[in-house]
């Protein structure tokens, strides 16, 4: 399918999208996704990266729930094998053929040392099950995370957010933040090149100032997904991981939005030679459905209290229909080697793309890895000052009405195609981005 076949034709008044949006309104509660509530799409059907609308517009889906559609929604295979589980499975978390299967896929996938994964169902749950899996390990209970990161909104995850906590205290104590090697904003105005990661002597003193001698773990996204998918140079997670040794901690990687091939590999630790200790994982591993997951070693999830009877489930964990999701998400990737494909073809989007840079009034960065591509708009390329928030609606509107969809985070675009997307889907949207963004928002 081409992008001329899928044409945005953006109905005048979306009557038939208005009037459902507005009903579900008298009832949903406030605070939903922002790109939902600009766009109030209602959607009637979706296949691939193709949203179809109530009213019948189409539209290319680089949205992708933030990095949830992996496989293309309503993909056949598993639509097939999650219509057949649904006869079958049982509600609860029993031994059963999905998990088995699950099982399998997965350790075939994961890298070592990684041979020990337990399920939950909400990004959120995972990281706190990660930082619960940190305290038995190590026997300590304090975290470093980073500025303009995102973990969650519980509240360990929350307290691991810096920056996003405004009105919701108290939060609970020994949780610390440093900056993120985030090279375009350095905060210590530096230059990549020659700054030795400085940041990360300054993570280094944070810990110092902050910490009771009780540091469990460094807890890191490999790629900063909520900042607009901000990559750090190569070396800073083994720089981190030999910062979390200098603790006698342990270095956690939420690979929430990165992991399972989003950014053209398996996951995206992989990038360096590094290994962290321990992975939480989600998103894309489901293909839609809502799955989430600690990865660790044998070793690390026999600690206690984590491997206690009961203290590491859920009520919904590894449930039937979750493993099958799993199982056959991890079984199309591999099948159609959806991980190359993302490497690939994320390289080629973001060539395309990064010369927005200089050629698009507003766009002062242009970033990412695999298929987690980041546009940074700003007011000023010379102060790097961030557009205002209505700018940033606008030209996500002006680039829905033009046929793509798009996530937000901060002041940034961020394209999140189905890791199958067709090759000349996305250099159809990546024209229709590079045109709008050209053009400058309505
Ligand atoms: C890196 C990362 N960690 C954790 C989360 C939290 O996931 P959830 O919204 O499912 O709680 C997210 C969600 O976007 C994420 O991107």
């Amino acid at each position: 399918m081409t992008v001329e076949q899928v044409k945005w034709g953006l109905a005048p008044d979306r009557a038939r999208s208005r009037e459902h949006w507005d009903a579900e309104q008298e009832v949903v509660g406030p605070g939903l996704q922002a790109v939902m509530l600009w766009s109030q799409l209602c959607v009637d059907h979706a296949e691939g990266a193709v949203l179809t609308d109530l009213d019948g517009n189409r539209v290319v889906d680089f949205q992708g729930a933030g990095g949830v559609n992996s496989i293309g929604h309503a993909n056949p295979r598993f639509v097939a094998a999650m219509s057949a589980e649904l006869t079958v499975a049982p509600a609860g978390a029993f031994g059963s053929a999905a998990r088995r299967e699950m099982a399998e896929n997965v350790s075939a996938f994961l890298p070592e040392p990684f041979d020990r994964m337990q399920l939950y169902s909400g990004g959120t749950e995972a990281v706190e099950a990660a930082l619960r899996l940190a305290k038995s390990v190590t026997g300590k209970h304090e975290f470093l995370s980073f500025w303009g990161g995102f973990h969650g909104k519980t509240m360990g995850s929350l307290a691991l957010t810096a920056g996003a906590r405004s009105g919701l205290g108290p939060l609970p104590p020994g949780y610390f933040s440093a900056p993120y090697a985030n090279c375009y904003h350095c905060p210590l105005k530096l230059k990549p090149t020659s700054c030795g990661f400085a940041c990360v002597d300054v993570a280094r003193d944070v810990i110092k100032q902050n910490s009771t001698g009780a540091l469990a773990a460094i807890v890191v996204e490999p790629v900063q997904g909520r900042s607009g998918n901000v990559v750090p140079p190569p070396g800073y997670l083994t720089a981190l991981k030999e910062l979390a040794a200098e603790f006698d901690a342990l270095l956690i990687a939420d690979e929430m939005m990165t992991g399972f091939g989003r950014t053209g590999a398996a996951f995206a630790f992989q990038h360096e030679d590094v290994v962290p200790d321990i992975l939480t994982v989600g998103k894309g591993m489901g293909g839609g459905y809502p799955v989430t997951g600690v990865v660790s070693t044998a070793a690390y999830m026999a600690a206690r209290p984590f491997s206690d009877p009961s203290a590491s489930s859920s009520s919904f964990g590894a449930f039937p229909l979750a493993c099958r999701a799993v199982a056959t998400t991890v079984e199309v990737m591999a099948e159609d080697n959806l991980v190359e494909h993302a490497r690939k073809l994320g390289a080629e989007m973001l060539a395309a793309l990064r010369p927005l840079a200089e050629e698009a009034p507003l766009v002062g960065d242009v970033r990412g890895a695999g298929l987690a591509i980041g546009i940074e708009l700003v007011a000023d390329k010379e102060t790097r000052q961030p557009v205002s928030g209505a700018v940033l609606r606008d030209t996500f509107l002006a680039l829905l009405e033009a046929g793509v969809l798009v996530m937000t985070g901060g002041n940034s675009l961020r394209l999140y195609p189905p890791l199958n997307v067709e090759t000349e889907m996305a250099h159809e949207a990546v024209d229709i981005v590079r045109r709008t963004l050209i053009g400058g928002p309505r």
